[in-house]
């Protein structure tokens, strides 16, 4: 019998009484339709394998993993931005696996198997922007900005939405990214001034833009593919991809060390790297591009060669110093001061 049980990891009771044969306890960074979607895949290609699932952003997946320590309950954390799996790398709380897929994907996906010293691996990437609402801007005579610094603009006050930092990991690619641009001073001075604007931060990366679509923010600072997917539900959103340049994440996965249920998450990691697994993102609304580099791109994905990417610094930025201290910075800094 196939059975999908989605549990909160570490409670009393993760799965039904019987089912203790075939289970995989797993973390899920990316938008919770993706992961019930994977989740059912996977059990109906495993028949009395459970997956106890829970969707976590990439930061709090990360700070779960830390909180386990030497007793972990989770086995598998599958997508969610790459920085936090190489702070988990870094800290030894993850798993070396080469697996066989290895040789099947693109090479910015097997570099961050490489800058991990193989505890993670890249799954897809998307570069960061933000997705606007037109009808608010239209109805409020807003110009929609096409840069960084046009979201300054005071006639964005109380507009904007993004995530906060420690939680999300789209809102610490969002930080790191205007670090690499600005240089670390000018990007907090940035900070400071772009508050004004900043409606609320919110726990999760793509909330912001979900919020736009629902005409309760004009403009969520987002991954591109998260826009994209609000504007292909038929919501009146338009994708931003900032002048001056942009970030870009590479979604990631890692074994956890000493989980409980080694071998079925070695064919969970197997697995959801196959072109056909990852083909199925888009048919959940997910847009991201596969790092598998036989899987079809979807049409809707953002077109990275047309985007003004940055040299995202990887190992830097996903370094355990370098993440603490970004965001001491921003807690010290930035953190609650939308509520003053
Ligand atoms: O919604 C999908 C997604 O943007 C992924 O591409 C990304 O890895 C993840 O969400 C980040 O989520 P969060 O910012 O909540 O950690």
């Amino acid at each position: 019998m196939k059975k999908l049980a989605i549990a909160l990891l570490g409670g009393t009771a993760l799965a039904p009484a019987g089912a203790m044969a075939g289970e995989l306890n797993l973390i899920c960074s990316a938008d919770v339709v993706v992961c019930e979607k994977l989740v059912g895949a996977f059990q109906g290609a495993h028949d009395g394998t459970t997956v106890n699932m829970v969707r976590l952003s990439s930061g709090e997946a990360y700070a779960k993993i830390r909180a386990e320590g030497r007793n972990p309950q989770t086995d598998l954390w599958w997508g969610g931005t790459g920085d936090p799996h190489l702070q988990a790398a870094a800290d030894g709380l993850t798993e070396e696996y080469k697996s066989p897929m290895l040789d099947q994907l693109y090479p910015w996906a097997v570099k961050q198997a490489e800058v991990s010293g193989y505890r993670t691996v890249g799954v897809y990437s998307g570069a960061l922007g933000w997705g606007y609402n037109k009808d608010i801007f239209a109805s409020k005579g807003i110009t929609p900005p096409a840069c960084w610094k046009d979201l300054l603009d005071p006639a964005l006050k109380g507009e904007i939405e993004i995530a906060d930092p420690n939680s999300s990991g789209t809102a610490y690619t969002a930080l790191a990214t205007l670090v690499q641009l600005m240089g670390e001073d000018e990007a907090f001075a940035y900070l400071k001034e772009l508050n004004n604007n900043v409606a609320q931060y919110t726990k999760s990366g793509s909330a912001p833009v979900k919020a736009a679509a629902r005409g309760e923010t004009g403009l969520g600072i987002v991954f591109q593919h998260d826009a994209v997917s609000q504007a292909v539900e038929g919501f009146p959103i338009v994708v931003g991809s900032p002048c001056e340049g942009t970030g870009y994440e590479i979604g990631s996965m890692s074994m956890v060390l000493g989980g409980p249920n080694p071998d079925e998450a070695k064919v969970f990691y197997d697995w959801v790297l196959t072109p056909e697994v990852q083909e199925l993102m888009p048919e959940a609304g997910s847009f991201q591009i596969p790092s598998n580099a036989s899987a079809k791109v979807p049409d809707e994905a953002p077109d990275l060669g047309s985007i003004k990417l940055i040299d995202y610094d990887f190992a830097t930025y996903g370094s355990s110093d370098r993440r603490k201290e970004l965001l001491a910075r921003w807690d010290a800094e930035i953190g609650g001061r939308a509520a003053e």
